[in-house]
């Protein structure tokens, strides 16, 4: 009946995520802050004509979708959680058809945010309507969108602080994950958490003639390189003192238990186009993205790069660097640690100036929950075998909030693939990521209630 139902309307489902994949929600881009508004009522129309009570909550930055389904009182509620706001869509260039025109090739859908999250978001919406149309909806449902997450949810926790009681639920459901596989379905049982820092060096007062001033005076750029580089050490180990003080070491057992995932690492070479992985010595690639922090430059930039050449020494160069978090470490504390050490190794022939940008606690979620419990199950209905807990890689750092703030453990029920790129040019969702996924929560609401 159910599957049926979404089979017979899978046309008007994909239609109506097209209609929301085509406003270019770009929470980043302050010339999209219009857009990002009309992405917000876009999707509280269609929660609203489901028959949900649905409002726009206003913040310093882009809205909050927040919508209600009371049903009974006695009955738990699910709070369910995701985001509008999409990643920029650049490199442009490196698309195959325009980011805000999503075209099916492959039985997938590609635009930005196709997966990440809207495609994700719409699973809930039309999840919802699924239990409204057959009066099944056993469970109170609550919906809390924001249009900030790729940005860092600047304002979402002071809405959290405020409004403890409209927020109170018995489990937040949240699709913004991956799966291992349709072939091995997965449920995301930790995120890695965020450090988020920029570094600016500078040599001399203006750019230079590199003829004139070049082997006097100190290259900025030259200087950045040579400090990110000793960040990491030739072991994959991170080089900051008291990087490592608070990170939660697995036992044996466990880290038996998370290498059991089925991963196939010349497949995963093959994907991503390398001839070698590299990581930090003594862990396999699943525990590399994982278990265990990382420091990466995302960014760096300065001198001349533009057309042809210019000899120049410049006068600045900056970066931008992320660690990933794991528990228990600190997002504050390494940020201090990161700052301490950066500065102590800066040459006194340049000057240094440490900015940190958003970030983010590291999270794992329970899986001796009655929510846990009722997702794998759904899993199991549906998929016809039980789902492999995961640790993933990414960061959303609002469901250590959640914990903190709402006392309420997340179930991450993501049906993404790894290799949707997410961020990247030529972002894209399974068709039947997207429909298999509604059919999964349908069952959730069904084994939780
Ligand atoms: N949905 C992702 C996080 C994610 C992706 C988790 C894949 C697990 C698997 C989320 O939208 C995201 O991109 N988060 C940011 C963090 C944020 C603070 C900008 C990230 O992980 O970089
Ligand atoms: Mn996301
Ligand atoms: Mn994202």
């Amino acid at each position: 009946m159910i599957k049926s139902y979404i089979e017979s309307n899978r046309d008007r489902f994909l239609n109506e995520l097209y209609g929301w994949l085509r406003i270019p929600s770009v929470s980043a881009d302050s010339r999209h802050k219009a857009d990002v508004r009309t992405a917000a009522e876009y999707v509280k129309a269609r929660l609203s004509e489901l028959g949900a009570e649905v409002q726009l909550i206003e913040t310093k930055g882009h809205p909050i979708v927040f919508g209600e389904k009371k049903v009974d009182p006695s009955k738990p509620t699910v709070l369910v959680y995701g985001h509008y706001d999409v990643q920029p869509p650049d490199p442009l260039d490196k698309w195959t058809s325009p980011p805000f025109e999503p075209t099916v090739r492959n039985e997938r859908i590609y635009a930005r945010g196709s997966c990440d999250d809207k495609g994700q978001v719409y699973m809930h919406v039309k999840a919802f309507e699924v239990l409204m149309k057959h009066n099944l909806l056993s469970c109170n449902v609550k919906f809390m969108i924001e249009g900030e997450e790729e940005v860092g949810s600047e304002n979402l926790p002071i809405f959290v602080k405020e409004n403890r009681d409209r927020l109170k639920a018995d489990v937040i459901l949240i699709s913004d994950t991956s799966l291992l596989s349709l072939e091995h379905p997965s449920i995301t049982v930790g995120l890695r958490g965020l450090s988020y820092m920029e570094v600016e060096v500078t040599s001399a007062n203006r750019d230079l003639h590199s003829g004139v001033y070049g082997g006097a005076v100190a290259n900025p750029i030259n200087e950045l390189a040579r400090m990110i580089a000793s960040l990491v050490d030739e072991r994959g180990h991170i080089t900051i003192p008291g990087f490592y003080d608070k990170v939660k070491t697995l036992t044996t057992e466990e880290r038996k238990e998370l290498n059991k995932a089925p991963f196939n690492l010349e497949e995963y070479k093959k994907e991503l186009g390398i001839g070698e992985v590299k990581g930090e010595e003594g862990f396999t690639t699943i525990e590399r993205t994982g278990i265990r922090p990382t420091l990466d430059c995302n960014g760096i930039w300065g001198g001349y790069t533009g057309e042809g050449a210019k000899t120049v020494l410049p006068s600045k160069a900056s970066a931008k660097i992320s660690m990933r978090l794991v528990p228990n470490q600190d997002p504050a504390e390494i940020t201090a640690l990161f700052t301490k050490h950066i500065q102590s190794i800066a040459p006194r022939w340049v000057t240094i100036k440490v900015t940190a940008h958003h970030g983010g606690e590291p999270a794992v979620t329970p899986t001796d929950s009655k929510a846990y419990r009722a997702a794998s199950k759904a899993f199991e209905e549906v998929w016809g075998k039980p789902p492999i807990p995961t640790r993933d890689g990414g960061s959303i750092p609002i469901v250590a909030l959640f914990k903190k703030e709402l006392n309420l453990d997340s179930v991450l029920m993501g049906f993404g693939l790894d290799s949707d790129a997410l961020h990247s040019p030529n972002e894209s969702y399974g068709i039947r990521n997207f429909l298999i996924g509604i059919e999964t929560i349908v069952a959730f609401y069904k084994h939780f209630k």
